[in-house]
C-alpha cells in the first residue's frame, strides 16, 4: 500500500527514511525532534551541527544512528499564524522537498510525523490535508511506500458530518448479531471448497448460510478467476493498470503479482480497494470479491462502512481509509 496511516510513536517504524519535524538550528527540540535525538543517540546531533541549520520548507538529511531507519530526514516546517503568510506553500513543499531526498538516496519506504501540527500549531485536519495532497501529487509520478505515523487518533480528523453520516449508515445497516462467520460464510471460513459446489454438491445445513448476504454465485462466469474479471472490468471501464492501482492505492509489484498469475487470491482489502478504484457499484463489487471467495456482509462494521461508500458513489480511497481509520478498522489497499 504505497499510502497508509497508522498511529504509532514515529522513532519505532521500520522504514528506510524517519522524516523528522525539526526546527531551523537543527539542533533538537521537544516533540518529535526531542524523541527522534532520544532514540537516534548523540551522534546525531554531531551530525547535525555540521549541517548548518535549515530554512522553513526546505529538508536536509541524516544518518539514522540508533534508529531503526537508513536515514533521518528533517524538515522545518512553518509555524501557523492564521495560515495567510504562506504557510500552506511553506508545508507543502516540506513533504515535497522530504520525499525528493528520499528518492535522491533510493529509499523504497518512508515515515512521516504530522508536520507543524504540534507545538508550530497548525491546525491537524488542515495539516492532514497538506500532507496527503503532497503525497498523493509525488505518488503519481514515483514508487514509494510512504506512512504517516500520528501520535494520536484526532490527528485524522475526519470531517464530522462523514463521520455523522457514516455512524447514521452503520446504525441502520450494520447486524447487530454477529453471526457465526463460519456457517455464514463456507467459503471464506475454508470449510468449503468452490468447486464442490459447481459439481451439485449441497452445502450442508450447518453450513447454509442462513442470510440473504450469501452471494447468488453467477455460475456462468464461476469459471473466471478474480485476475481475469479484474482485468476485463478494467478494460470494460476503459481505464489502465496504472490508472487502476495507484487509484486503489496498492503497489505496482502487487498489482503485476495480480495480473499474472490468473489464481492470484488478494487480500480482501486489496480486492475491495480494487473495486473501488474501478468506481463499481455494488452488485459489481461482490461479483468482483466472489471471485476471491469474499463478499460485503452487514455483520462485518469494514463491509458496511464500504458499502456507505460505494453506495454514495464516494470513491476517493485516502477519504475512505482515514474513515476506516478513525472506526478503527483495517485499511483498504495491500
Ligand atoms: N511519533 C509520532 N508523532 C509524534 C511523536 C512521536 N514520537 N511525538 C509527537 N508527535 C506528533 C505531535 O502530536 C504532532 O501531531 O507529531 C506532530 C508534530 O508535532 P511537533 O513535534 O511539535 O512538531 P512541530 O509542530 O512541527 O513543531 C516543531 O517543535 O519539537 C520542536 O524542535 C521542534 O521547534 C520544533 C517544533
Amino acid at each position: 500500500m504505497p499510502f497508509r496511516i497508522i498511529r504509532n510513536d514515529i522513532t519505532k517504524v521500520e522504514v528506510d527514511a524517519v522524516v523528522n519535524a525539526a526546527n531551523n538550528s537543527l539542533l533538537g527540540g521537544g516533540g518529535v525532534d526531542g524523541a527522534i535525538h532520544r532514540a537516534a543517540g548523540a551522534e546525531l546531533l554531531k551530525e547535525c551541527r555540521t549541517l548548518g541549520g535549515c530554512e522553513t520548507g526546505d529538508a536536509k538529511i541524516t544518518k539514522g544512528y540508533k534508529m531503526p531507519c537508513k536515514y533521518i530526514i528533517h524538515t522545518v516546517g512553518p509555524i501557523w499564524q492564521g495560515g495567510k503568510n504562506g504557510e500552506k506553500e511553506q508545508l507543502y513543499s516540506c513533504y515535497e522537498k522530504s520525499l525528493q531526498l528520499a528518492k535522491d538516496y533510493k529509499c523504497e519506504s518512508i515515515a512521516f510525523p504530522l508536520i507543524s501540527s504540534g507545538v508550530y500549531g497548525y491546525p491537524k485536519d488542515k495539516a492532514l490535508e497538506v500532507a496527503v495532497s503532497a503525497i498523493t501529487d509525488f505518488l503519481e509520478e514515483n514508487e514509494m511506500d510512504i506512512t504517516m505515523v500520528v501520535f494520536d487518533k484526532s490527528a485524522v480528523s475526519v470531517s464530522e458530518k462523514l463521520i455523522a453520516d457514516v455512524k447514521k449508515y452503520i446504525d441502520d445497516n450494520y447486524a447487530e448479531e454477529h453471526s457465526d462467520y463460519a456457517s455464514r460464510r463456507p467459503f471464506e471460513a475454508g470449510l468449503f471448497k468452490r468447486n464442490e459446489l459447481s459439481k451439485g454438491k449441497k452445502l450442508s445445513k450447518a453450513m447454509e448460510p442462513e442470510c440473504c448476504d450469501a452471494l447468488p454465485f453467477d455460475f456462468d462466469t464461476l469459471d473466471e478467476s478474480f485476475s481475469q474479471a479484474l482485468l476485463r472490468m478494467i478494460d470494460e471501464k476503459g481505464m489502465t493498470d496504472v490508472q487502476v492501482y495507484k487509484k486503489a492505492n496498492i503497489d505496482r509489484r502487487l498489482f503485476s503479482k495480480i495480473r499474472s498469475d490468473v489464481n492470484y487470491k488478494p487480500k480482501k482489502q486489496t480486492a475491495v480497494a480494487l473495486a473501488i478504484a474501478l468506481e463499481l457499484d455494488i452488485s459489481e463489487t461482490q461479483k468482483l470479491l466472489e471471485k476471491a471467495g469474499y463478499t460485503l456482509s452487514n455483520s462485518l462494521k469494514f463491509d458496511v462502512i464500504i458499502k456507505y461508500f460505494i453506495e454514495n458513489k464516494k470513491y476517493n480511497i485516502i477519504e475512505i481509509n482515514e474513515t476506516l481509520f478513525a472506526f478503527d478498522q483495517s485499511l483498504i489497499g495491500v
